[in-house]
């Protein structure tokens, strides 16, 4: 990674890893983990007053039919009551059972079966929802995932393609389906493994650092 060098990086080696590193073709950037203060105007407020204020329109949440990407959904969903969140997932099987009990409660979730790594689906979905007359996309929170873990002298093409699929293509499709939408937010779920990496997820962390760089063009 490091122009051929191994790196070994303990917890306590964390501050002394360089912000930038000498390069061939001048300076190579480097993330790097610092501790932070939370910051003193969020100290007191819940979750729910983070969210950009007035949000409104339909929420997209690929993944939310996982165990994240549904917690993240109902929390838009009970913070902003103007929304209308959209749990996406490719089976949408668990969309039946929880279904009723999430309208019920909530009575704006609604969920669509849809990879968000093919484009006839994406577009489809926008279709979908213009055809129910919901209000434009206004927010993405993109927490869709696959792990497919092995050493790396297991790991094959296929095991690649199958973890980024779903979230490096899917941020790019829903990115390019939203394109013309009035986005008021967009978050990307990604994993420390992009920074520290993680044993048998060699895929995974690459993955997750393309997401990072995609999220600096989002
Ligand atoms: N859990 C953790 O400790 C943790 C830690 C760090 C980061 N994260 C990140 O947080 C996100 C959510 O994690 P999680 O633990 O909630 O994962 P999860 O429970 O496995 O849920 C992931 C969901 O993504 C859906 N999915 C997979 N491929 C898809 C595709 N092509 N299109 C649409 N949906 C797709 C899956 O549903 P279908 O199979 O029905 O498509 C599944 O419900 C992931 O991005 C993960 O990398 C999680």
């Amino acid at each position: 990674m490091l122009t051929g060098d191994s790196m070994y990086v303990c917890a306590n080696q964390l501050d002394n890893l360089p912000f930038m590193l000498p390069h061939a073709a001048g300076t190579l950037l480097m993330p790097r983990l610092e501790a932070a203060q939370q910051p003193a105007h969020l100290a007191h407020t819940t979750s729910s007053h983070s969210l950009p204020s007035g949000m409104t329109g339909s929420v997209l949440v690929s993944g939310g039919l996982g165990d994240i990407g549904r917690l993240a959904g109902q929390w838009v969903a009970a913070a902003a009551p103007r929304s209308h969140v959209w749990l996406l997932g490719r089976s949408g099987r668990a969309a039946h059972s929880m279904s009723s009990a999430l309208a019920h409660q909530l009575g704006h979730i609604s969920m669509a079966a849809v990879d968000v790594a093919v484009a006839s689906d994406t577009n489809g979905l926008l279709g979908q929802l213009t055809a129910v007359g919901a209000p434009a996309v206004s927010g993405l929170l993109h927490a869709g995932a696959v792990l497919q873990d092995a050493l790396l002298r297991g790991q094959t093409a296929a095991s690649l393609r199958a973890v980024h699929a779903p979230k490096v293509t899917g941020a790019l499709r829903l990115a390019g389906a939203a394109a013309a939408m009035p986005l008021q937010g967009a978050v990307q779920f990604s994993s420390l493994s992009a920074l520290l990496g993680t044993p048998g997820q060699s895929n995974y962390a690459a993955t997750n650092a393309a997401l990072d760089g995609l999220a600096q063009e989002w």
